[in-house]
């Protein structure tokens, strides 16, 4: 079990950690962007920049690195307020409000490092994409990939291909839940959702009307996971209830 020591805190972590884990195991908190647990790590953003000094270099040698994809190794000492990496975060996040100046979420990140105004030029049609890439990520890693980056330099952006509505997309919206600035638009209601220009009709559960998942997120998991597609026709609260009943029915509950 590698031990590191964190902003002077002494913390075991498991093998195959990162950085980051040890950083939250120790109670050290590190500002992300583009990490999600449930993620291969990606390492884009660079806001989670540390200084890291290992054994076998000279004392007075640090290197920056991002916690989220650094691996946790034994005897090493991790410094998360140095002042160059408070500098580093610093200028990743004045970038980021000079692209994205109306995120409410870039907006506190950099009012946190005392920036309340970008010293670059402000992007002349600005949006909310900091282009972390968390969107196309968790679509890939459904196997699906209708999205993706296109374009370069200033004209990068997330879309599907060709700016039409993707035929892979299933109507997920896990894209749209793990963006960190919410700027991936969608509708939804009981009948119908809508995202990235596609249209999706909606399966209810016919005991509550109340709508479930995608008719084409259904056929997707009944194809790739065998998972039944009625399992899909029925909601969590009604299979709550279900579940109540036969627990009274067997006077587990009153
Ligand atoms: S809604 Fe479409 S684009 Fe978004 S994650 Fe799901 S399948 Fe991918
Ligand atoms: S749309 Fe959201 S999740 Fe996707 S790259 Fe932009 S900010 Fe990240
Ligand atoms: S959170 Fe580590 S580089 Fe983005």
């Amino acid at each position: 079990m590698p031990t590191l020591i964190i902003d002077g805190k002494k913390v075991a972590v498991p093998e195959g950690s990162t950085i980051l884990d040890a950083a939250r195991a120790a109670g050290v908190e590190i500002p992300t962007l583009c990490h999600h647990d449930g993620l291969e790590p990606w390492g884009g953003c660079r806001l989670c920049v540390v200084d890291l000094w290992q054994p076998g270099w000279d004392e007075d040698w640090f290197k920056l690195v991002t916690s989220c994809n650094h691996p946790a190794k034994d005897g090493v000492r991790v410094f998360t307020k140095s002042a160059r990496v408070v500098e580093t975060r610093g200028v990743v996040l004045d970038l980021l409000l000079a692209r994205c100046p109306d995120a409410p979420l870039i907006q506190q990140l950099a009012a946190d490092h005392g920036i309340e105004e970008t010293s670059y030029a402000p992007r002349e049609e600005p949006d909310d994409c900091i282009l972390c890439a968390l969107c196309t990520r968790v679509c890939d890693h459904l196997d699906i990939t209708a999205i993706s980056t296109v374009n370069r330099g200033a004209g990068k952006e997330i879309a599907p291909p060709f700016h039409e509505a993707p035929p892979d997309c299933i109507g997920c919206l896990a894209c749209a839940e793990v963006c960190p600035t919410n700027c991936i638009p969608y509708e939804t209601s009981n009948v119908r959702r809508s995202i990235w220009g596609k249209e999706f009709e909606m399966l209810r559960d016919p005991a509550t009307g109340q709508a479930v998942i995608t008719k084409a997120q259904a056929e997707f998991f009944a194809g790739r996971g065998g998972v039944p597609g009625e399992y899909f026709e029925t909601s969590d609260t009604t299979k709550r209830r279900e579940m109540a009943k036969k627990f009274v029915s067997l006077q587990i509950l009153e």
